[in-house]
């Protein structure tokens, strides 16, 4: 029997009514199909344990989850208790760094059953390869004089070795999908980091003769989202063009609260960290109807990282299925709790076991 040691974060508001919920799922899983079980060491860091201990985890707590095989998050932020900078930078940003995950990836696509903002949303199915580390956010400049003659200046970072990275990681994930990666660039108009990061594009194309590629500025690309969203496979983009274009992606979805994302490290040396795209939603805790699919989805981006592909489509099987016969929360229209929502879920599972 193999044991995967989760570490689990619910966090603040509706984090902590979809990650339990959602672990009852990750059991039954592990349940119908045998041979693993989870075991998950959990950690109340969050808003409430900052009031109480002022800080968002504890001196050992990085080292504590680097001992486990992922981690796997709700959602960080109570801004009546704490300032959002103090949260997302003592939980969330602190893990991705200290955990080297050097990459994000979110899949955007078309549910049947969820009413999207395109009038024709034609299937689309797509992944954006986003650079989690360094390229437009860096804190590489400064500002100097005042008054009118203040300057500002804002130096975005391109190392070979990140830029290599994050594209070979698009391209291996292409060979797996539908062999075509599309680059985000803007070498028109930036004028050092852009064409290098189009050389880099290129280098590594060519060990991939496989796989299709082309090369779209962002802006047109971000417009190809909304007009042609069933072109793209994988999206491969800098920190700042795929914090952009992920959300597009969220977007023509349908509904933020179905949305997954997850920080992926390369190296091996320490886990990845799987996450909704939605923050902590506090206008609607409390009231049951948090929509648990985004967690849930990116449980499964957790198993398919872990090798348990195949867990993780039955997983999202049951999601679609579930959605398909209607049973949804308020955010996609309809009337079901969380709790309806996730034992409709358990129940398919359950089924496609028989
Ligand atoms: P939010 O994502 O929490 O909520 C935006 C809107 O979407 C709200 O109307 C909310 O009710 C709805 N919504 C979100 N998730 C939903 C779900 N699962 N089911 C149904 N409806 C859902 O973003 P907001 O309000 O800007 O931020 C709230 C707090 O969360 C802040 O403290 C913010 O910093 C934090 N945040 C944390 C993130 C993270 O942990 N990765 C990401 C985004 C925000
Ligand atoms: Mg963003």
């Amino acid at each position: 029997m193999k044991t995967l040691n989760i570490s689990v974060i619910p966090g603040d508001g509706i984090g902590k009514e979809v990650v339990p919920e959602t672990l009852r799922v990750l059991d039954t899983l592990a349940e119908v199909h045998g041979g693993i079980t989870f075991h998950y060491e959990k950690h109340p860091w969050s808003c409430e344990y900052y009031l109480e201990h002022g800080v968002m985890m504890p001196d050992d707590g990085i080292a504590r989850l680097q001992q486990t095989d992922a981690i796997y998050l709700g959602a960080v932020g109570n801004p009546k208790l704490v300032p959002d900078h103090l949260s997302l930078w003592g939980l969330l940003i602190k893990i991705r760094r200290e955990c080297e995950q050097v990459i994000n990836i979110r899949p955007a696509q078309y549910i049947e059953g969820v009413k999207t903002p395109l009038a024709e949303p034609n299937h689309f199915d797509f992944m954006v390869v986003r650079e989690n580390s360094e390229g437009e956010y860096s804190d590489a400049g400064g500002r100097i004089h005042s008054g009118e003659d203040e300057i500002a200046i804002q130096n975005a970072v391109f190392t070979k070795k990140a830029t290599e990275r994050t594209i070979r990681y698009a391209f291996e994930l292409a060979k797996k999908r539908k062999g075509r990666v599309t680059s985000a660039t803007k070498s028109n108009g930036i004028i050092h980091s852009m064409p290098f990061w189009d050389e880099v594009f290129q280098e590594v194309g060519t060990s991939y003769p496989e796989v299709q590629t082309e090369s779209n500025h962002i802006d047109a690309l971000a417009a190809f989202l909304v007009s042609k969203p069933k072109h793209f496979d994988v999206i491969v983009a800098s920190n700042l063009f795929g914090d952009i274009l992920t959300d597009v992606g969220a977007a023509i979805m349908g509904s933020i609260g179905i949305a997954p994302a997850a920080n992926i490290n390369l190296n091996g040396k320490f886990p990845s960290m799987f996450e909704p795209v939605h923050g902590s939603a506090p206008d609607i805790i409390g009231q049951g109807i948090a929509n648990p699919i985004g967690q849930l989805w990116t449980a499964k981006m957790m198993l398919d990282h872990l090798g348990y592909e195949e867990l993780g489509s039955l997983l999202m099987n049951s999601i679609k299925e579930t959605i398909g016969e209607g049973i949804k929360t308020k955010d996609l229209g309809g009337s079901a709790s969380t709790i309806e929502v996730i034992d409709s879920i358990i129940k398919k599972l359950r089924f496609s076991a028989t």
